[in-house]
């Protein structure tokens, strides 16, 4: 029975009360408050943008891993600089999201300099939402490119067991009037966290998107989650998701080909997950206000594009999330009864007040 049959309802809080909550549990963890507050930002700002798979919802399995000690809440990143564009880090098995964000900051501080910059992370752990880092990037007003490997959740093509990760590619580049490019796409069809979330709420899924694990095609939620997702794009999407292993992993010196541990089914020991971040500077090419025009430009002559039947509107990548985020930053972000159920149990361990929210929206939005 999904949650919404025993009658149970989502509820609406702000930004600040849930940063605040993921901070306390985090910290309560032993990240060091900044982290704990980078990590519950992050993962805030995937709820605001509309991926409840990618954000609060994940507090539990993050929370489970740190207390396994398969997360170091305190990890001492070692950078080395083999080249004077080049940085390879090891991550300590720090949380995906602290050692992201040092690595992407030790990136645009290269380009800064260079022109572009180019860090490999090895020892890392599972990172969320891919289009944290290069938003953060588009903040220095670069461009770049994130890649990483995740843990094995659909086969090589042609196979029928796991072997490559879900492992989402990001791209952003600075745009002016019209909001930035963010591409962030995950090598699946779907993401798996939708599918976990299909399979928390009982929800069936379409078919097409995953195979259980007796590689037949199915609907079940939960019986795709212990099988195997398929690409995007057949054979293309595969051959992609080669590519971000070969960056990720064999690049990095993380894991690789099917090895980083499993976020939810392997708490043994760190994912030890490759990330693989290259930034630059547009304004190296022309100066930057021109560079944005263009933006704008591309923007504006593909909305104008005449429009295939059922299409209302023509978006740009990262355009469908940003206007969710607008509007969730006035209506408060939805949670689900199941989701705050699950933050219940890690609010009470970690003597953490979780907030009530609201049952309604705080505003039209
Ligand atoms: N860290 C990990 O290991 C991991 C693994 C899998 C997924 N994820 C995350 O899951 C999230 C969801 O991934 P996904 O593949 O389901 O994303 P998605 O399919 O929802 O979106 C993919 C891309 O298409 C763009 N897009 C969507 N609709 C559009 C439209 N109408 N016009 C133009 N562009 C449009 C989006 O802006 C986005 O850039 C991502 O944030 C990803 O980073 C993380």
């Amino acid at each position: 029975m999904t949650a919404s049959e025993r009658g149970e309802r989502t509820r609406y809080f702000s930004t600040d009360e849930l940063v605040t909550f993921g901070t306390g549990v985090f910290a309560a963890h032993g990240l060091p408050v900044e982290d704990a507050a980078t990590v519950a930002r992050d993962l805030v700002a995937a709820d605001l943008r509309g991926l409840a798979s990618h954000g609060v919802a994940r507090i539990p399995i993050y929370c489970k891993r740190l207390r396994a000690k398969a997360i170091n809440p305190t990890p001492v990143l070692k950078i080395e600089r083999p080249a004077a564009a080049v940085a390879s880090i090891d991550g300590d098995d720090g949380i995906g999201f602290v050692v992201g964000h040092r690595a992407m900051d030790e990136a645009v501080a290269i380009a800064r300099t260079t022109g572009i910059g180019m860090v490999g992370i090895r020892r890392s752990t599972h990172y969320g939402m891919a289009a944290l880092y290069v938003m953060q990037a588009i903040e220095a007003g670069m461009v770049s490119m994130a890649f990483t490997n995740s843990s094995p959740a659909m086969p090589a093509w042609g196979g029928r067991t796991n072997f490559h990760g879900a492992a989402p590619l990001a791209v952003g580049a600075p745009g002016g009037r019209h909001g930035d490019y963010v591409l962030d796409l995950a090598m699946t069809v779907i993401a798996r966290g939708k599918i976990r979330l299909a399979a928390s709420r009982g929800d069936p899924i379409p078919l097409g998107l995953a195979l259980d694990s007796d590689g037949r095609p199915t609907t079940d939620a939960q019986a795709a989650f212990e099988g195997v997702l398929l690409p995007f794009g057949g054979v293309k999407g595969s051959a992609i998701a080669f590519m971000m292993d070969v960056f990720s992993g064999v690049l990095t010196g993380s894991a690789f080909a099917g090895g980083v541990k499993s976020l939810y089914f392997d708490l043994s020991g760190p994912q030890d997950v490759g990330h693989l971040f290259i930034a630059f500077r547009p304004d190296l090419f022309m100066p930057m206000q021109q560079f944005r025009d263009r933006m704008d430009e591309m923007f504006e002559r593909a909305k104008a594009m005449p429009r295939a039947e059922g299409c209302d509107e023509i978006l740009i990548p990262g355009e469908p999330e940003a206007r969710t985020a607008a509007h969730r930053a006035v209506t408060g972000i939805p949670v689900t009864a199941d989701v705050i159920r699950a933050l219940a149990e890690e609010a009470a361990g970690a003597a953490v007040p979780l907030p009530d929210g609201r049952s309604d929206p705080f505003a039209a939005g």
